[in-house]
This record gives C-alpha cells, structure tokens and sequence, in this order.
C-alpha cells in the first residue's frame, strides 16, 4: 500500500472514537465508509463525506455485506457497546463481533486491522507496564478480560493486525464530559467509582491521532495513554473538584496498571495533551 488514498471501513464509525476518525480519514483524501446499526445515525456519516453502511456487528451476514462493498484496504474497528453501560453486551461485541469482522475480512482477502483496545488489563502493579507485561489473571488462572483477550488473539492472527490499547478516554462526549458525561455527573454528587485505582488516561483527540498514524504501523500492540499515570486517590479527588462537588466516596472496582506510551511514542505520537493534571484544568474551567 502506498501513500496515496486509501479505501478504509471503519466499523463504529459513529461512536465517540469512531466519529471523529471518520472525519480525519475524508479529510486526509481517503474513501471512507463508516458503519453504524441505525438508519437515523446515516446522514451524520454522509454529511462528514463518508459513505455510511449498515451493520450489526453480531449478524455475520451484515459484517460480509460491509467489507464486500468497502472492498477495504484496511478495516478499523472501533465497536463497542457502552454508551448504556452493557458490559455483558461488550464484552459479547468483543467476542462475536470482532470474530465476524476478521472473518469477513480474510474472506475479502482483507489483512490489515486496526482495533480498540483498552490499556487497564495488565496484570496488577505500581510500575508502568509496557506492552510485553502479561495482562492479568483471576485467581484460578484464567483471564481476568477474557473478551479483551479474544479480541486481541483474532486481530493480531492477520498479517496487518495492530491492536492499540487506549487508555481511560477524557473529553468531549466521553463518560468525563461535563456535558452529560456519566462519570462527571457521579462526581458532582460527590461519587467516584474507578474501572481500576492505577489509571492511565488519554484524551479522545489524542486517541484519534494516534489512531490515524497507525495506519502506517507495523502488525503488534501499542499502549496510547498519555503521559502522566496516576491513582484514583490523585484523580478522584480531582475529578470531584472540577465537577463542583464534596467527595462523598472514592473507590476502585480493581487494582490494575497504568501504561506506557514508550512504544507509541517511538513511533512517531505524541500526546497533544501529555497530561490530564493540565489538560482538566483547562478543559473543566
Ligand atoms: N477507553 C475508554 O475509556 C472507552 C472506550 C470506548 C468507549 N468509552 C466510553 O463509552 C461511552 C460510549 O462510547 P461510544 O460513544 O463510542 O458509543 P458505543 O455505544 O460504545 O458505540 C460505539 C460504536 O459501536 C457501534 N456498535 C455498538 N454495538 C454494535 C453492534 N452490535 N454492531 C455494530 N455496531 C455496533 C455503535 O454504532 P451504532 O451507531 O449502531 O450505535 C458506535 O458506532 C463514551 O462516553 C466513552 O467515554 C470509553
């Protein structure tokens, strides 16, 4: 593949990630066309300059129609299933959907995927993990993100498959939006819940960039959070302060890992906003 205009499916293409690749990817020249499951969401997709298509990633036959009309030089996948926090429903998206996707792709002769990952299931510590660091267990040996796992296995078992493990995504339309943001809201009644104390954050722009380099990337993993690890009893505290509250409880559903960018970093990104301790005081003032 050269450098000139690519064909690129981005599956998800209206979720708050996949939206905004959408746009960068039509603005840099390529042919995009973007999926989504509901015909309401189509004319956002075409007013960007993509062709939009529907799919339910679940039904394989959808999943085959997409790449056979894409006829894709690369697929980015940025499905997920948590804009009503269905964890089971992801993690189901995780499994299935992606199947479906590496499998219609390797039958249109499709090799290079990009996918969303997340950077919070290595294994527990205090240090940075990089991206040879196990990711963890539960007690009885089997995987503690077993949908992340299958996930991951399906898109590195193609030639081209990059997974890119993003962190706990901040700022516009995400769970820390101060404009209906999950997250923001528990936090202005004074509540913090964390996926995992260690955190990694990242801002949803700088994933975007990260994401659109990538499809120079070489097959493999790579962390994209920023630059500034922390700890729920740095941020929640934090996060309760900007949103206006009195923290009531502050507290973790796991131990976990902050991540680090080493290896994105030594392929040419660069977080635009390094680190959440600056980027909240402007973004929340
Ligand atoms: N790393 C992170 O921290 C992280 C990562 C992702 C999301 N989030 C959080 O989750 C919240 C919601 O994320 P989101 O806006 O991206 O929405 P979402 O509801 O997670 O949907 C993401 C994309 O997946 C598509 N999708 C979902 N289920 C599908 C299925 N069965 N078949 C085909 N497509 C399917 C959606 O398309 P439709 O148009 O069909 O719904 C959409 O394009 C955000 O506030 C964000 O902060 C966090």
């Amino acid at each position: 593949m050269g450098g000139g205009a690519w064909s690129v499916l981005v599956a998800g293409g209206t979720g708050v990630l996949g939206a905004r690749i959408v746009d960068r990817l039509v603005r840099a020249g390529h042919d995009v066309f973007a999926t989504t499951r509901r015909p309401e969401r189509t004319a956002s997709i075409e007013a960007c300059g993509a062709t939009a298509l529907l799919m339910d990633a679940l039904v394989p036959a959808d999943v085959t129609r997409a790449v056979e009309t894409s006829r894709p030089d690369l697929i980015i996948h940025e499905l997920t299933d948590l804009a009503e926090f269905d964890f089971g429903g992801n993690a189901r998206l995780r499994v299935e959907g992606t199947a479906n996707l590496v499998a219609a792709a390797r039958a249109g002769g499709v090799d290079h995927m990009i996918a969303q990952s997340i950077a919070w299931a290595y294994e527990p510590g205090e240090d940075l993990a990089d991206e040879t660091v196990p990711l963890a267990r539960a007690e009885d040996g089997s995987p503690a993100f077993g949908s992340v796992e299958s996930l991951e296995e399906a898109v590195l078992s193609l030639g081209r498959g990059v997974v890119l493990r993003y962190g706990m995504l901040y700022g516009p339309g995400t769970w820390y939006s101060p404009k209906g943001g999950a997250y923001y809201r528990r936090a202005r009644e004074g509540e913090v819940v964390a996926t995992t104390a260690w955190t990694s954050f990242v801002h949803v722009e700088d994933a975007t960039d990260a994401t659109v380099a990538a499809l120079t990337w070489p097959r493999g993993v790579v962390n994209i959070v920023d630059d500034a690890a922390t700890h729920v009893d740095e941020w929640g505290p934090a996060l309760v302060a900007v949103a206006g509250g009195a923290v009531s409880s502050i507290s973790a559903r796991a131990e976990g890992r902050a991540a680090s960018n080493a290896r994105a970093r030594s392929l040419g990104w660069k977080p635009r906003h390094p680190s959440w301790r600056e980027s909240w005081s402007q973004y929340y003032e």
